[in-house]
C-alpha cells in the first residue's frame, strides 16, 4: 500500500508534499518522510508515526527546495521505525527514492549489492532500489542520459510491484518516476508538475492528469514531462481532465469521511444510475453494447473481487441468476487467482474494485484474460489499472471514497450491477418486462429511500451506546439479507475491532448457536417476505438463549420481541441490500466513535491494497 507524492516547480515543495501525504494517509500511516533538494544537496527527513509528526522534525520549516518526493508508509518489510521509513537513500547519498509496492526478489538483489560493496541500514525491500540505481549509474558514467538509463536498468531487475519517485543530487531539476502494478498519476500545472498515488490527493492543485501504464517511466522537469515504455522507447500520452470537485475530497463539516460518505449515498446512488435508467426506456449500456448473441455465448459468469467489493458481488448473484438464467460464481480474488478456475471463452468475468488498484483483483483479471474469458471491470476511479486491463469498463461514479471502510462504493457497486443485470435480461429477453419494470421503478426510488433509512440514526446510536463494550457480535440473515450480514460484520470488525461473525440464519443450528449465551448481541436482517418467518424463528432461538437483539427490517414483525427494531423502507427484495446496509454502516460508525477510535484510519488497514 503506502502513498507517495512528488512536486517539481517554482514553489516551496515541502508544504505541498505534506499536504498531499495527509490526503494519502488512508493508504498507510505508520511512518512518513520527505526528501527535497536544498542548494544542491538532498535533505531527507522522516520518522515513524503519522504524517503530522513531520511538523515536529527540527528544520522541516526551513526547507526551501522546489523539488521533492514524499511517502506515507504501511509497513510490509521491517517494522514501523525511522530507519525503515521512506525516502531511502543509496550509500553515497546521491539518490533518494520513495516506493509503493513490494520487491519480491529483494533478498537476491541485496546479496548481489552486498557482494559489490554496498551496505544496508533498513530491513526494507525498498533500500535496494537507490543502491541498484547507484550501481548502474556508476557503471554507465559515459551515457548521456545516464540517470534515466540507470533507473531503467534497475527497474528491469525488480520483480514484484513498484511505483517509485527518484531524486538525484547530480540533476537537481529533474525527477524520474516509474510504475509497475502500483498506482501513480502525474498532475500537470503551470510551470509545475505533481506526482501522487491517487488523484484526490492533488486535486486541489490541478485537474489535468497523465496516467502511467505498467512499465512506464517518466522524466519530469518543472515545465515538461517525457514518457518512456519499458524498453525506454519515448511514448506520447494525452492529458486527462478530471471532473471531480475538490470539495468531494474534503470533510465538508462532517466529523469523519466515513460519516460524510454514508450520508452521501442518496447522491452517489443517483449518480450511479445517471443516464443509464430513464422511465419507460430500456437500460442503457451502449458503452459496452453486448448483443444477444454475445450474451448467449456466456454459460458462466464469475464476479471476482476483495473485501466489500466482493460482498457487492454476493448481493447481486441471486438477481443475476434469477433474471438472466446464467450460473454465477462469486469469488475472492486472492483465491481465484491461485486455484486454476474453469474458465474459457464462454465465461464472462466481472471484476469489481472501488480503487481499481487492488493487486489480487488485477492479477485475477489478467489470468482470466489469458484463458480467453471476456473481462468487464467495475471501478470508481477513472483510468485506474483495472480499467486499463479489462476488455470492458463501467464506472460507479460514486465520487472519491476516502475512508478506509467502504460505504458508498458498496451501494453504488450493487446499483450498477443491478442495472447491468437488467440490461442483460432485456437483451436476452430472459424474463418478463413486468419483472424488469418492477425493479427499475424501485431503483429510481432508491435515493429517496436511502435518505429515509438514514433517519434512523438516533435509534442506531442508542443501540451502539448499549453494546460498544461487547467482545463478540453476530449478524444473521437469509438470502440477500445474509450477504448484508457479511458486509455489516466486516464493517464492524474493520472500524470497531470487535470480533464479529455473519451467518446464514439456517446455519445457526449447525454450530454457531453453541456460542450464543446470555447477553450476547445478535443483529438480524429481515427484508425478504418469503423468508421472514424462517428468520424470525431463528432469531427466536437466540432470544431464548438470552441474546440481545437489534433487527433491521421492512416487514411486519412483532417488534416487542426485540431490544431494538430499525424500520427501513420496503423495496424489491433483490435490491434490498442497498437500503438495509445503511443503518448497519451507521451502527459500526457509532460503535467506533463510542470507543474513541480513528474511524477513517483503522489500525493495520489500508484503503487500497496494492500488494498481495
Ligand atoms: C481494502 C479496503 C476495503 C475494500 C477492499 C477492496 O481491504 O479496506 O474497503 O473493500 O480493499 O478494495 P477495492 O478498491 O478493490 O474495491
Amino acid at each position: 500500500m503506502c502513498g507517495i507524492v512528488g512536486y517539481i516547480g517554482t514553489r516551496k515543495a515541502s508544504p505541498i508534499l505534506i499536504d498531499g501525504l495527509l490526503k494519502l494517509e488512508y493508504r498507510g500511516y505508520d511512518s512518513a518522510g520527505i526528501s527535497t533538494i536544498e542548494n544542491g544537496y538532498i535533505s531527507n527527513m522522516k520518522d515513524k508515526g503519522r504524517v503530522k509528526n513531520l511538523y515536529e522534525i527540527p528544520g522541516i520549516d526551513d526547507l526551501t527546495g522546489t523539488i521533492g518526493i514524499a511517502h506515507t508508509r504501511w509497513a510490509t518489510h521491517g517494522k514501523p521505525a525511522k530507519e525503515n521509513s521512506h525516502p531511502h537513500m543509496d550509500n553515497s547519498n546521491l539518490f533518494s527514492v520513495v516506493h509503493n509496492g513490494i520487491i519480491e526478489n529483494y533478498q537476491e538483489l541485496k546479496e548481489f549489492l552486498i557482494g559489490n560493496g554496498y551496505h544496508f541500514i533498513s530491513q526494507t525491500d525498498t533500500e535496494i532500489i537507490p543502491n541498484l540505481i547507484h550501481y548502474y549509474y556508476t557503471k554507465n558514467a559515459q551515457n548521456e542520459n545516464r540517470l534515466l538509463h540507470a533507473i531503467h536498468l534497475a527497474c528491469k531487475d525488480l520483480k514484484g510491484s513498484y511505483a517509485i519517485e527518484v531524486l538525484c543530487m547530480d540533476e537537481p531539476n529533474t525527477m524520474i518516476v516509474a510504475r509497475k502494478d502500483s498506482p501513480l498519476v502525474i498532475g500537470v500545472g503551470e510551470n509545475e508538475n505533481y506526482i501522487s498515488s491517487d488523484i484526490p490527493a492533488i486535486l486541489s492543485y490541478t485537474k489535468s492528469f497523465y496516467l502511467l501504464n505498467d512499465g512506464d517511466l517518466a522524466k519530469l522537469s518543472k515545465d515538461s514531462v517525457s514518457f518512456y515504455d519499458m524498453d525506454l522507447t519515448p511514448i506520447k500520452k494525452e492529458v486527462k481532465n478530471i471532473e471531480w470537485d475538490v470539495s468531494a475530497c474534503e470533510k465538508d463539516g462532517y466529523e469523519d469521511f466515513m460519516l460524510k460518505e454514508i450520508y452521501e449515498q442518496p447522491k452517489s446512488v443517483r449518480e450511479t444510475i445517471g443516464s443509464r435508467l430513464k422511465k419507460n426506456e430500456k437500460v442503457n449500456f451502449d458503452d459496452i453494447g453486448f448483443t444477444k448473441e454475445t450474451l448467449s455465448n456466456f454459460n458462466m459468469i464469475y464476479m471476482v473481487a476483495c473485501g466489500t467489493a466482493m460482498h457487492a458481488g454476493l448481493a447481486v448473484k441471486p438477481m443475476l441468476e434469477k433474471l438472466c438464467h446464467i450460473p454465477v460464481t462469486v469469488d475472492i480474488a486472492s483465491e481465484f487467482r491461485y486455484r486454476e478456475p474453469l474458465i474459457d471463452e464462454h465465461t464472462l468475468c466481472i471484476y469489481i474494485s472501488q480503487s481499481g488498484e487492488t493487486a489480487d483483483t488485477i492479477a485475477a483479471l489478467k489470468l482470466s484474460k489469458a484463458k480467453g474469458a471476456t473481462t468487464l471491470a467495475i471501478s470508481n476511479v477513472i483510468g485506474s489499472s483495472i480499467t486499463r486491463e479489462a476488455d470492458y469498463t463501467i464506472y460507479t461514479h460514486a465520487g472519491p471514497e476516502i475512508a478506509v471502510a467502504s460505504t458508498k462504493a458498496y451501494t453504488s457497486q450493487i446499483t450498477l450491477l443491478t442495472l447491468l443485470t437488467l440490461y442483460f435480461a432485456e437483451v436476452l429477453e430472459s424474463v418478463s418486462a413486468d419483472t424488469i419494470d418492477n425493479i427499475k421503478s424501485e431503483l429510481l426510488l432508491l435515493p429517496e429511500k436511502i435518505s429515509e433509512a438514514l433517519k434512523n440514526v438516533e435509534k442506531v446510536k442508542n443501540f451502539a451506546h448499549k453494546v460498544y463494550t461487547e467482545k463478540d457480535i453476530f449478524f444473521l440473515g437469509r438470502g440477500t439479507d445474509y450477504t448484508v450480514a457479511m458486509e455489516a460484520s466486516l464493517k464492524l470488525k474493520e472500524i470497531s475491532y470487535i470480533h464479529s461473525e455473519a451467518y446464514a440464519s439456517g446455519e445457526l443450528k449447525h454450530g454457531p448457536i453453541a456460542l450464543i449465551e446470555n447477553g450476547i448481541t445478535v443483529v438480524g436482517i429481515l427484508t425478504d417476505p418469503n423468508l421472514v418467518e424462517k428468520s424470525v424463528s431463528n432469531l427466536q432461538e437466540v432470544i431464548t438463549r438470552g441474546a440481545k437483539t437489534l433487527v433491521v427490517t421492512n416487514q411486519e414483525i412483532n417488534k416487542e420481541n426485540y431490544d431494538e427494531v430499525i424500520e427501513i423502507p420496503s423495496t424489491h427484495p433483490l435490491i434490498s441490500p442497498i437500503i438495509s446496509i445503511i443503518p448497519l454502516q451507521l451502527f459500526s460508525y457509532y460503535i467506533s466513535k463510542e470507543k474513541g477510535l480513528d474511524v477513517d484510519k483503522p489500525r493495520n488497514l489500508a484503503k487500497s491494497v496494492t500488494v498481495e
